[in-house]
Parts: structure tokens; C-alpha cells; sequence
């Protein structure tokens, strides 16, 4: 029996193959070993690509639908519904299917050889503060992972296994406090980790706290959007009656990932056209309308993604707003998006505390702070988890890589190797 290890993520999933001496990350989409968890149903051909293909495909005009951050599902009620793709109903739970499917899919190929058995990441919660909708997503996972042809299907923490990816480069012995930031959620380990331990098959007693809320980057892309794209677009604007702004319900599914095809059906856009009729500044709900009929909310979405990405590692960034009525553009400074997105960094920051609390450990004790994720690459997001451990060492590793590598050792270790 062959054994992988699956990090199914909110943007990006990796898979790593369990071999005899090592782990290894297989290539998933060309030399690529992640794959954007996105998929595209295009219509004309009736055939689904993944991926960057699927991102290529959308931005190139095709005719079809791009899904992503169907992670954000899970946990939710929606992972029951449908969406309507070309006319024809397909549950949420499905489109995951077929995502993983496809990943199995390849990693096969890559690994040349069957994957029976499969160590699932899992955030600390899927859900905050509710441990049985919480193990509701975990057994709809098991159940999908089962279904796409995974004979046995486990699961570990995410900051557990990113914890066991930085345990290989660890000599003595330490306290380390890993922080995984990603795309939809933020969770936190504390760990006791060195050489000796490694091998251990009973870890429990040296995992001292779990910890994880549902904030990620895709949260920072909504947060950025509705402050500096959406008001281009009507968000916040009066309406004809005295005193009345422009509901934000629709800005909000436009500005989140998960939420933007919602806008995509008769009835939400039949809603679009009463707020135009209401609105004391129909110019701007013209341009929402026009981006709902031209299905660019994804692109626009791309945008802001892109922005805050530059802003990162730059001070400032242009970001193009093409209407059919106008060219614009947002110029935007690293500091409007500290503004913008302050207080989601604050909320990842302060399960600092509620980690150290949770192992009755001072923050001081803590010798090192490892970080990995997409979003610790957002230096005020970093800062937040830094600041509250000034005597801690701060390391990264492979910042997209380091969970699917963690979850394939553990693989290795529960399963074997082929
Ligand atoms: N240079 C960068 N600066 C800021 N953010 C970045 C950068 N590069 C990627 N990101 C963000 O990182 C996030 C993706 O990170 P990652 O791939 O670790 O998430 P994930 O594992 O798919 O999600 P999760 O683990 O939460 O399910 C995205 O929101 C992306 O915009
Ligand atoms: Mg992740």
C-alpha cells in the first residue's frame, strides 16, 4: 500500500509521495508542486481544468465557471447546496470531489504507483467555536477523500505537520511555536521538538497547544477590496431616500472569494437592477452590474489579490480599475492596506497569548517562532505574531511547501511506504 500526504488548501494543495528514505512533494501541474486549489468548468467543451489552467482559461474569456476557495465550504451550510454550472446542479461536496479526485489523480502519476492511503491536513478548526460542526467537516472530508478512492484516510493538524517538517533542521532540544497563516484560516502549535524525539511514535505529550481561527489571506483580499476597489463601484454610496447608503450584502459576496458566483444568477442581478433604480448614484451601481453580466468578478478579485501581494514587498502599487464608463485606478500605499486589514492581523496576533495560555508557558520560554503560509509573507502579519515573542527566534522554511511535506512524514510514519 502506497501512502501520501494530502494539504488540501484554501489557494494551493500540495501532495507529497512517502518513499522508503525520504519525502518528496510531487509535481502537480507541470514542475509545479502546488496546485491552486481552482477549478474551471468550461462550458463550450464541457470539460474542467485545474489549477493555473483553470485560472488561464477564466482570464482568457472562455466560456464557463472558475471555482476557488472551495475550502471555505467546509464547515459552512453550503457544503450541502448546489450551484448551477451551465444549467445542470452540482453539489459543493462534489466540486471538492472532483478537485481531489484530480489530485490523486496526478500525484499517482508522479509517484508511479497507487495511493492508497492518505494523512489529510486539517486546520485546528474549520469552524470556530463549535466542535461538532467542526467534526462534521472533518467527516465530510474523510467521506470525499474515501469516495475519490483513498482505502484509508487520516488526519493531522496543519501546524503540527509544518512542525515535523521544521523538526528535520532542529539539533537540540526546543520549545517552538509554529504559526501557519494561509489563505483561509490561521492556526498555531505549540511544540517540544528536537532530534531524540523525532522518531517517537507517541507525540501527544509533546504537543502543548493547538490553537486556530478562520482568518486567512482571502480575508485580507475581502478587507482590502471593500476598502479601496468597492467604493468605485457603489459600495457605501446614497441611495435616493434621505439618510440610505447602498446595501452592502452584494459588495461583500463581490469582494469574497468563495461568494462571488452567488452574483451570478437571475435573481441576484434582477436585485442589482432595483438597487440602480433606488440609488442617488446609478453611474457607480452601473459598474457592479457590468462586472456581474461580464463575469469579471474573479479577475477584479485577482487584482486585489495581486495588490496586496505587491504591497508586501513594496511600499506602493497601482491597482487598474477598467469600467466601460471609465479607466481608473487605486493607488494604493502599504500603509492603506495595515489600515484596511489591521485588525484581522490583530485577531491572528492575539491567539499569541491564547496558545501560550493554553500551555501554561510564559513567552518567554518560547525559543522559536516558525512561520509558514502564504500570508506570513504580509509583514504586518508577521509583526503580530512576532512582537508578543521578542526573545524567540524567528525561522521560515518552505513557505508553501512545509504542511504537505509535514503530512506525508506522518504518512510515512502511520503507514509505511510501498
Ligand atoms: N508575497 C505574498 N504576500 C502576501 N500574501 C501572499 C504572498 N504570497 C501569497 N500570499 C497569500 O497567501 C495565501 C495562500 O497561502 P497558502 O498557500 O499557505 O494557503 P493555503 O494553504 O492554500 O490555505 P489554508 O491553509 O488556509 O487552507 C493567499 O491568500 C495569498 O494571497
Ligand atoms: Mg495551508
Amino acid at each position: 500500500m502506497a501512502a501520501c500526504g494530502l494539504d488540501f488548501g484554501t489557494s494551493n494543495t500540495t501532495l507529497g509521495a512517502a518513499a522508503p528514505d525520504r519525502t518528496r512533494l510531487v509535481s502537480l501541474e507541470g514542475d509545479h508542486t502546488t496546485l491552486p486549489s481552482a477549478l474551471f468548468f468550461d462550458f463550450a467543451g464541457d470539460a474542467t481544468v485545474f489549477g493555473r489552467a483553470a485560472v488561464a482559461a477564466y482570464a482568457e474569456g472562455e466560456d464557463g465557471r472558475l471555482m476557488r476557495s472551495i475550502k471555505s465550504v467546509l464547515g459552512t451550510d453550503l457544503i450541502d447546496a448546489d450551484t448551477t454550472l451551465n444549467g445542470r446542479r452540482i453539489a459543493f461536496r462534489a466540486v471538492i470531489a472532483t478537485f481531489l479526485g484530480e489530485v490523486r489523480r496526478r500525484g499517482e502519476r508522479a509517484a508511479q504507483a497507487p495511493l492508497d492511503a492518505v494523512v489529510h491536513g486539517r486546520p485546528v478548526h474549520f469552524v470556530d467555536g463549535d466542535p461538532a460542526a467542526d467534526a462534521a467537516a472533518e467527516a465530510v472530508l474523510a467521506e470525499i477523500a474515501r469516495a475519490v478512492g483513498f482505502a484509508d484516510v487520516s488526519f493531522q493538524y496543519e501546524p503540527i505537520a509544518a512542525a515535523l517538517d521544521y523538526e528535520r533542521r532542529v539539533d537540540g532540544e526546543e520549545l517552538a511555536l509554529i504559526a501557519d497563516i494561509g489563505g483561509g484560516t490561521s492556526d498555531f502549535s505549540i511544540v517540544r521538538l528536537g532530534r531524540e524525539r523525532r522518531g517517537r511514535a507517541e507525540r501527544g505529550d509533546d504537543i502543548l497547544a493547538n490553537d486556530g481561527i478562520r482568518v486567512g489571506g482571502t480575508d485580507f483580499d475581502r478587507d482590502l477590496s471593500i476598502a479601496a476597489v468597492m467604493p468605485h463601484l457603489g459600495y457605501g454610496s446614497p441611495m435616493k431616500r434621505a439618510g440610505l447608503v447602498a446595501p452592502r450584502a452584494p459588495f461583500l459576496d463581490l469582494a469574497t472569494w468563495s461568494k462571488i458566483n452567488f452574483l451570478y444568477t437571475a435573481k441576484a442581478l434582477a436585485e442589482l437592477k432595483r438597487l440602480h433604480r433606488d440609488s442617488a448614484r446609478p453611474d457607480l451601481i452601473a459598474r457592479l452590474i457590468g462586472v456581474v453580466e461580464q463575469r469579471r468578478g474573479h479577475a477584479l478579485a485577482m487584482e486585489v489579490e495581486r495588490a496586496k501581494i505587491a504591497l508586501s514587498g513594496s511600499p506602493r502599487t497601482v491597482l487598474p480599475l477598467d469600467f466601460e464608463d471609465a479607466s481608473e485606478a487605486a493607488e494604493l500605499a502599504a500603509r492603506d492596506l495595515v489600515e484596511a486589514t489591521g485588525s484581522l492581523a490583530a485577531r491572528i496576533g492575539g491567539r499569541i497569548d491564547a496558545c501560550l495560555a493554553m500551555a501554561g508557558l510564559p513567552a518567554g520560554r518560547i525559543d522559536a517562532v516558525f512561520l509558514t503560509g502564504g500570508s506570513t509573507l504580509l509583514p504586518h502579519v508577521r509583526a503580530a505574531i512576532t512582537d508578543p515573542l521578542p526573545d524567540a527566534r524567528v525561522v521560515t522554511g518552505d513557505t508553501f511547501g512545509s504542511v504537505g511535506q509535514g503530512l506525508t512524514l506522518e504518512a510515512q510514519r502511520r503507514y509505511g511506504t510501498a
